[in-house]
């Protein structure tokens, strides 16, 4: 059995993305591992946040959480700002990673955009936030989507120096689960661009809240080109938007992409739209009413809450006192 831990930023509504490159492949993880999930509020201010609604998208998160099947009797399902541990370990890691490393990170890159001297420092270094997310565990096996990949070689590369720095073998490598047919979900607006909750545009991703109409309206208007669906892989070459559409049907009615092509091959993208929408309603749905449920009874969610930071708390804390006595202090 190993540790596991993964995390996700409450800086909106989680879409079809986050679900499919990663919450759903959480659930199965807690009967089979030591499994421990986070609501990282830490990274959510790397960009603005107004407080009333980070504090409102937190819970959201967490109950969206455990509408997707996560059970805090199985798994340890608490808030990244509840345990100090996560901070305190991120400021030695700032002192350890060196800044040629982060100076490749793509995805600060994308998150900037043109703008780099105007964001914040918290969104250049928060690859060390989510090292010691992990490491502050002692956990090796990390959840995640396509995109966290550059992120995770990094956390190892922190690990290798803080070990070989301090003449230790302290913390241990990691290794990514990047799982599923649909680990990188395309916006909906442009297919050289990742769905993400922090899109400027709604209408780029589905959130795991979005009504049916909603959901019908943005499958819709979805960006698509004006060929009819290929036969085979080989015809997705060149066209990412409809690459991306054929794999979330896929993913969602849990098939391959190749199979997807099978039975809809030859289609015009009015048709397939119309029974990718209808898949996806039927799936989320359920999903949405359990989360509205969850939110009804605040006090049951923020003692749920509580309960996991406590029990997280009892592993990273004395992790973190070992690796400050490790730094000197
Ligand atoms: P976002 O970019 O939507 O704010 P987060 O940074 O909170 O997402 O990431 C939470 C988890 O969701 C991570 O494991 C990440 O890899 C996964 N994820 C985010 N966007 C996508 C996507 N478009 N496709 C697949 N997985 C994704
Ligand atoms: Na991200």
């Amino acid at each position: 059995m190993s540790r596991v831990f993964s995390g996700i930023q409450p800086s909106g509504v989680p879409t079809l993305g986050n679900y499919l490159g990663a919450i759903r492949n959480w659930v199965p993880l807690q009967d089979t591992q030591e499994a421990i999930y986070c609501v990282v509020d830490l990274h959510a201010i790397t960009q603005w946040q107004d407080p009333a609604d980070l504090r409102r998208q937190t819970r959201e998160m967490a109950a969206a959480l455990i509408a997707c099947g996560l059970d805090p009797k199985r798994c340890i399902l608490f808030v990244q700002s509840h345990v100090r541990a996560h901070a305190e370990l991120a400021w030695i890691f700032n002192c350890v990673a060196r800044l040629g490393w982060l100076n490749r990170m793509t995805q600060f890159k994308d998150k900037a955009g043109k703008n780099q001297e105007a964001v914040s420092s918290g969104l250049y270094v928060y690859p060390n936030l989510m090292a010691a997310d992990i490491h502050a565990y002692h956990a090796t096996k990390v959840p995640v989507g396509d995109d966290q990949k550059q992120h995770l070689e990094l956390a190892n590369d922190i690990a290798q120096k803080f070990n070989h720095d301090y003449g230790v073998d302290f913390f241990p490598n990691i290794e990514p689960l990047i799982q599923g047919v649909a680990a990188r979900v395309m916006s909906l607006r442009d297919g050289s661009k990742k769905m993400s909750k922090s899109d400027p545009s709604d209408q780029s991703r589905i959130n795991l809240t979005d009504d049916a109409d909603t959901i019908s309206q943005k499958i819709k208007r979805a960006k698509t080109d004006p060929e009819p669906l290929p036969e085979h892989m080989a015809g997705l070459e060149g066209r990412p938007e409809a690459r991306n559409l054929v794999g979330i049907l896929a993913a969602i009615t849990g098939t391959l992409p190749e199979n997807v092509l099978r039975e809809h091959g030859g289609q015009g993208f009015g048709a397939f739209k119309s029974t990718l929408a209808d898949a996806l309603i039927a799936h989320l749905s359920p999903i949405a009413a359990e989360m509205k449920r969850l939110l009804e009874d605040q006090a049951a969610l923020d003692a749920a809450l509580r309960l996991g930071a406590d029990r997280a708390s009892a592993i990273a804390e004395p992790i973190v006192a070992k690796a400050r006595d490790i730094v000197g202090f």
